[in-house]
């Protein structure tokens, strides 16, 4: 790669003055102070036709602008030397080599980087040695005998045999074609995969975003084919977004947020009447239906990071000054002190998938597992230095208390149910048993009903006073995944999707929760909202994208053949009914009232099962094991647990709680 200035370019904390582009959003902003384009690639119109962008093509006489954040999240564009034009991508801005000649001086100080150092992190090297590639065409043959014998099927079944072979391979050609159609691109680099393409949807409203969370299972599939360009791409851009001044109402949500979304726009050159320039728009929240805060975006993309790494064998991106720097505003903002009282993550409702007011402010289960995820994710992949122990102290005993608390509290089953049932309210001590003062009217009469006697799973949420026990399907699958749950509640939430299987998979997998809430309750908690009607969407709607979800916890508990089925019924349907987002009714029997056709994380989701169930030593780049460390503290802390034994002798090591 050429470069061009010599000049150091520096990265200022603090608001961050505008760079360039205009934004439709804020035309009268003050000019100095909206940092609108952070990200864009510049372009000349005569070249909107052209398909494939070759940003670096139309370069003129060697102007180069490089920007770059720092903590503080300030932008700052240094472009000098003899010319004019700026036609470069500056997507291709400094970054893998030059960053690590960054030098910080303190958490707020100024980043220096040499612009004379810029490497192009679109096209560097990323198709490496694959970790995984050698071993698993060897492994491949041995897995599906494995697969077999270790799945739920009978020895004479074969997961192929399952289904009628020459539909399957045109289902599936067909998902990687549209899976392709999919893809975002900028700069003339895939960046990502847009929501839907839905032909027959009139409204589009956001489902023309890249939305981080719909990403995770394309990336997944991208990388599981051995194409990581793009997982690469889309890693690195959210990570320039996440220093995104962003704000609502003149307030500015905590540094270190990753957005709910972002869209590639085409806007005009500022001060060039005949070019255009590619931005990143992102969403964090501000523009979202409900205004909801995406709290899992950035706990994703710590997992997709790993991933990445795990699965393509190039540790460079996460070893990046300023990956490490962005798992690590990741954490401060999710470790951050605040008034709770529980290890669990605190934040509103609809900040996760279900991105709507469905009852699930406070400490729901999915943000807990996906915390947890990211939090053993985060620890393997933080390179150790001074400066950040602390952190990663505060993350070790984050796990420790988290871990603890899900499975204590968290956990129901006939047992525990029993134990609720005739728990005594109203205890003031410091070793009450029923701690969260619950009073046992609230155990509904379905779950009575509900509750198998082999099996068991994660409530919802639980407040003082309040256990939500809806079964939520991706916190409870990615508590399998992460290990948050042990071994043996992993194996019960196995034995309860068996044993509930017309009531979660039924006619289409996956039903998101269970079960849809109805009447008054509907009113009161989704305050009466008319797409989250009994049995539809996020109330009890069935989501084909959480196939992968299911394929993952499956393989890793060996009991792949669950799995294998619930493949086998979408699809019965899924391509027929052109990869609808979610289904309705109680069974799952209706293309969703609302829903999109062709939404991308129906497509891709069905295609990381299918990938992941053809290899299922593949899943370990998305498994976290449990590390003995934390089984001993776990074990000391059950032993503490005054429920169970109020003493605390044997308690061998002190965990901060
Ligand atoms: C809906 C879903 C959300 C998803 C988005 C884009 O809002 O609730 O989880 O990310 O659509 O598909």
């Amino acid at each position: 790669m050429s470069a061009v200035t010599s000049e150091a370019v520096r990265i200022f904390p603090g608001p961050a003055p505008r760079l360039f582009g205009y934004d439709p959003r804020f035309g009268k902003c003050d000019s100095i102070n909206f940092p609108y384009t952070n990200l864009k690639c510049q372009r000349k119109r005569r070249l909107r036709f052209a398909k494939v962008l070759k940003c670096s093509s139309v370069v003129h006489n060697g102007v180069r602008s490089s920007r770059l954040w720092g903590t503080g999240g300030a932008w700052f564009r240094s472009t000098s030397v003899n010319g004019l034009c700026l036609l470069r991508c500056n997507c291709q801005r400094a970054e893998t080599g030059s960053l690590n000649e960054i030098s910080t001086q303190d958490g707020n100080g100024a980043w220096f980087v040499e612009s004379s150092k810029i490497i192009d992190p679109i096209n560097g090297i990323v198709n490496g040695p694959s970790a995984l590639e050698f071993q698993d065409v060897q492994q491949s043959s041995q897995e599906r005998e494995a697969f077999v014998t270790n799945g739920n099927l009978s020895p004479t079944e074969t997961p192929k045999s399952l289904i009628p072979r020459v539909s399957v391979d045109s289902i599936e050609d067909e998902a990687w074609e549209l899976l392709q159609k999919s893809m975002v691109y900028y700069c003339g680099s895939p960046i990502g995969t847009i929501a839907a393409m839905d032909p027959t949807s009139s409204n589009v409203l956001n489902y023309d975003q890249v939305f981080i969370r719909d990403f995770i299972p394309s990336g997944i599939a991208f990388l599981l084919k051995g194409e990581y360009d793009i997982v690469r791409n889309f890693i690195l851009h959210t990570l320039q977004l996440q220093s995104w001044e962003k704000t609502m109402d003149c307030h500015s949500p905590g540094q270190g947020l990753m957005p709910a979304s972002f869209k590639v726009r085409t806007v005009p050159l500022d001060g060039d009447e005949s070019a255009t320039e590619e931005v990143l728009d992102p969403d964090f929240g501000e523009a979202a239906i409900g205004r909801v805060a995406p709290v899992d975006s950035g706990l994703w993309w710590i997992i997709l990071l790993r991933a990445y790494g795990k699965c393509s064998g190039d540790l460079s991106v996460q070893e990046r000054v300023d990956v490490q720097t962005g798992i690590k505003m990741i954490l401060r903002l999710c470790l951050a002190d605040g008034f709770d009282m529980f290890p669990t993550l605190l934040v509103t409702d609809g900040s996760c998938m279900i991105d709507r007011r469905m009852g699930i402010h406070g400490h729901p289960l999915e943000i807990q597992a996906l915390f947890y995820s990211a939090l053993l994710c985060a620890r393997e992949m933080l390179a150790p230095e001074d400066g950040s122990a602390d952190l990663i102290r505060a993350l070790n005993n984050r796990l420790v208390a988290l871990s603890f608390h899900i499975r204590e509290y968290y956990w129901i089953d006939m047992r525990k149910l029993n134990e609720i049932y005739r728990y005594k309210t109203e205890e003031y001590s410091y070793d009450a048993v029923n701690k969260f003062n619950i009073y046992p009217d609230q155990i509904s009469p379905w779950l009575v009903e509900w509750m198998p006697n082999k099996g068991g799973y994660l409530i919802g949420n639980l407040q003082p006073a309040h256990m939500d026990f809806r079964f939520f399907s991706l916190g409870n699958l990615w508590s399998v995944v992460s290990s948050l749950s042990t071994m043996d509640q992993s194996h019960a939430i196995l034995d309860l999707i068996e044993a509930k299987w017309s009531d979660l998979v039924a006619d289409m997998p996956f039903k998101i929760c269970y079960p849809a809430l109805e009447g008054q309750e509907w009113q009161i908690i989704t305050g009466c909202d008319p797409k989250n009607t009994p049995w539809s969407y996020h109330n009890g709607g069935s989501w084909p994208t959480l196939l992968w979800q299911l394929t993952v916890a499956c393989i890793k508990m060996n009991r792949a053949g669950i799995a294998a089925k619930a493949v086998e019924v979408a699809e019965r349907r899924i391509s027929r009914d052109k990869w609808p987002e979610y289904y309705d009714t109680k069974r799952g029997r209706l293309i969703g009232k609302q829903a999109r056709l062709f939404q991308t994380w129906s497509i891709a989701g069905y295609l990381v099962a299918k990938q992941l169930l053809a290899s299922p030593s593949k899943a370990k780049i998305l498994f976290t094991e449990e590390d003995s460390d934390l089984v001993n503290a776990f074990s000391c802390m059950i032993s503490a647990n005054p429920r169970r034994k109020r003493n605390r002798k044997g308690l061998k090591q002190s965990y901060i709680v």
